[in-house]
């Protein structure tokens, strides 16, 4: 059983500035729910029910999101708008939230080196929320964890990108084992696209051994000077312990404003047509 997961969530969003100054970018909504509400209900539809977030300063909107608004409770209780607020009770009624604060930006790898002192010595999810996934039929993190069950191995997700995109992201070098199954070798991150070793690229959502915290630990900086996952687990492919999932779904980068928007569009007629 995995049972935690953990989300590094203290970048400054600079991509969405002037919206990001004072409001945590994973509080930005698609359609009125946060970013970071929908990886917490994909987290929490794969079994992970306690919920480690990483935060930064200003980021409180996070922790108060997570928890009981008495006031607004008693306001809304009775009327027609109380159903409203059902999801984010179903995830504070069946989740714990705990929460550790990165001090310095120095890269997704310290985000989730800091996280440690959340997870202990067992197999955890990492979910980078502003990668926004829609499983099928199965969510992401579900179909993540059924490879990990089977192979006991850390799990990334990893989806085609064209060419002139890889330099965005995380580009593994692979072999195809089983349908859409990767037994990788090694991983780049944001490579150009002449040094790239695939344009399978690694998308915000991770299964990872607790070796991977020793790991990071003497893992150099890398790219930008921070301290880099893709690295990490470069140096665990070496040792064959990691495969990458083309998984079944879509994902969004809202990260940027295009995919920020295309997600939005995705979602309204989805719940359009549902009415
Ligand atoms: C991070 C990772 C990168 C991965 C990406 C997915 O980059 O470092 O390997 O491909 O997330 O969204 P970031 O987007 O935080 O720069």
């Amino acid at each position: 059983m995995i049972r935690k997961c953990l989300f590094p969530a203290a970048g400054y969003g600079t991509r969405f500035l002037p919206a990001t100054k004072a409001m945590p970018k994973e509080m930005m909504p698609i359609l009125d729910k946060p970013l970071i509400q929908y990886g917490v209900e994909e987290a929490l539809k794969a079994g992970m029910n306690q919920i480690g977030i990483v935060t930064g300063r200003g980021k409180r909107a996070i922790a108060d999101h997570f928890d009981i608004s008495y006031e607004l409770e008693h306001q809304i209780s009775g009327t027609a708008k109380e159903g409203k607020l059902s999801g984010i009770r179903h995830l504070i009624d069946h989740c714990t939230f705990s929460y550790t604060r990165q001090t310095e930006m120095k890269g997704l790898g310290h985000a989730i080196l800091t996280g440690e002192t959340l997870i202990g010595a067992e197999t955890f999810g990492v979910i980078l929320a502003d990668d926004l996934c829609v499983g099928e039929p199965d969510t992401v993190m579900s179909q993540m964890v059924r490879l990990y069950e089977k192979h006991q191995a850390c799990i990334i997700a990893i989806e085609e990108v064209p060419m002139d995109e890889v330099h965005k992201y995380g580009v593994i070098d692979g072999v195809e084992i089983e349908d859409g199954v990767y037994k990788l070798n090694g991983m780049v991150e944001k490579p150009a696209a002449d040094e790239a070793p695939s344009n399978l690229a690694i998308i915000g959502r991770y299964i990872l051994m607790p070796e991977i915290f020793d790991v990071l630990r003497t893992t150099a900086p890398g790219k930008n000077g921070e301290l880099q996952i893709t690295d990490a687990l470069a140096t665990m492919a070496k040792q064959g312990k990691v495969l990458g999932l083309k998984f079944r779904g879509k994902r969004f980068d809202c990260g940027s404003v295009n995919g920020f928007v295309e997600a939005t569009n995705y979602f309204f007629s989805q719940m359009e047509e549902e009415d």
